[in-house]
């Protein structure tokens, strides 16, 4: 199988290529990325210089790059993961947010259907139902997404449903809830924490800390796509959760305690403008066609978590450079905190 991966040097799409490539040795892998300020091509070592693997440093919202592409390569799978994906970004610069997640999906799509692409599977998020205070979101709940990003994500989702209705586009869906492990840029929650915490800096913490999320260890969700990749029905849509929830505070917490380090480093922030307070997952429907469940418990995950952190302090460092740096100067100042 040739499949062609978007946004493989990211956090969670460079954990699939490891996985695919790990479980399924005679695959093809293309992976087109961007290299945004998240695309790290670190994040491959080791894969790079297998003949089944190929790097194209392309943009998806260039139609005349993805049609050499997929002319050269004739896939038989797309899995697109490729996004501008942080909220924060999202609410101070959304059209990028709109180019990429929209008209870079519209590119991908077009592509797919020209080139007889027969899986098309798009990487979607919880955040396009938007909150919840109660009870868990299906995959016919209504979505009412709160920030650019997650509306940028709801606008794909409906382009891939319509290429399928309209063109007969052989195309499925993902939605999964907040990822953490290996690999995620430390602009994310629980690798800022962790980053911030091991040295000695403050970890701005939004609102009273109670926001709540439903955390998916990183490979369990590559499992999960994997999956669906082969065994999901087209047309169809599956939450991926970890049945993990946990609030903000609690991360933190959790976090320092492992750490060794003072309750102190918690500063409170202004809450984020659209904030939404809870996300929660049914998996039903994906533990019944596919059979899947999640397998790391919170606490097992986020122990391996902070073990991968610690002992690749050379990536976190790495990461801390160019784009980040600047971004992350600006919102430490707008936030009043310093360095
Ligand atoms: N991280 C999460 O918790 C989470 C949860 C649910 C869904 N998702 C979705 O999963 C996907 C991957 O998320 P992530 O956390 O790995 O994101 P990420 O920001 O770590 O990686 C995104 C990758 O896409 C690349 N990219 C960005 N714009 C591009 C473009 N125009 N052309 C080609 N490449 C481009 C970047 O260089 C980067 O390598 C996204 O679609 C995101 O919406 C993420």
């Amino acid at each position: 199988m040739k499949i062609i991966v978007t946004g493989g040097c990211g956090f969670i799409g460079s954990n699939f290529i490891h996985y695919v490539m790990h479980k399924h040795p005679s695959y093809h892998i293309v992976n087109i990325d961007k290299l945004t300020y998240a695309g790290n091509l670190e994040n491959l070592k080791g894969v790079e210089r297998k003949s089944t693997y190929r790097f194209i440093k392309a943009d998806i919202c260039n139609s005349i790059a993805m049609k050499k592409v997929f002319d050269h390569y004739r896939p038989h799978a797309v899995v697109n993961f490729a996004a501008e994906s942080h909220v924060d970004r999202s609410i101070s610069a959304p059209a990028v947010f709109v180019k990429t997640n929209v008209l870079g999906v519209s590119t991908l799509l077009n592509c797919s259907l020209e080139y007889s692409v027969q899986k098309f599977l798009h990487i979607s998020t919880d955040e396009v139902y938007g909150s919840i205070q109660r009870g868990k979101f299906t995959e016919k709940s209504v979505l009412e997404p709160s920030s650019p990003y997650s509306a940028s994500k709801a606008a794909a989702d409906a382009m891939v449903l319509a290429y399928v209705k309209t063109y007969g586009l052989p195309a499925l869906i993902t939605r999964s809830s907040n990822n953490y492990g290996p690999f995620q840029f430390p602009e994310k929650f629980i690798p800022l924490v962790i980053n911030n915490a091991l040295k000695d800096k403050k970890i701005p913490l939004y609102g009273d800390g109670r926001n709540i999320r439903d955390w998916i260890y990183v490979e369990d969700n590559c499992e999960a796509i994997d999956h669906v990749l082969h065994k999901g029905r087209i047309g169809e849509i599956y939450n991926i959760g970890g049945q993990n929830e946990r609030e903000n505070i609690f991360v933190i917490r959790a976090i320092l305690k492992s750490l060794r380090k003072p309750a102190s480093l918690i500063a409170y922030v202004k809450d984020r403008p659209g904030h939404d307070r809870r996300y929660a997952l049914s998996i039903a429907k994906i533990k019944r066609h596919i059979g899947w469940t999640p397998r790391t418990s919170f606490e097992s995950g986020i122990k391996k978590t902070i073990h991968w952190y610690k002992s690749n302090t050379p990536w976190l460092r790495n990461t801390e450079t160019g784009a980040y740096r600047s971004f992350y100067t600006k919102y430490y100042s707008k936030m009043g905190l310093s360095e």
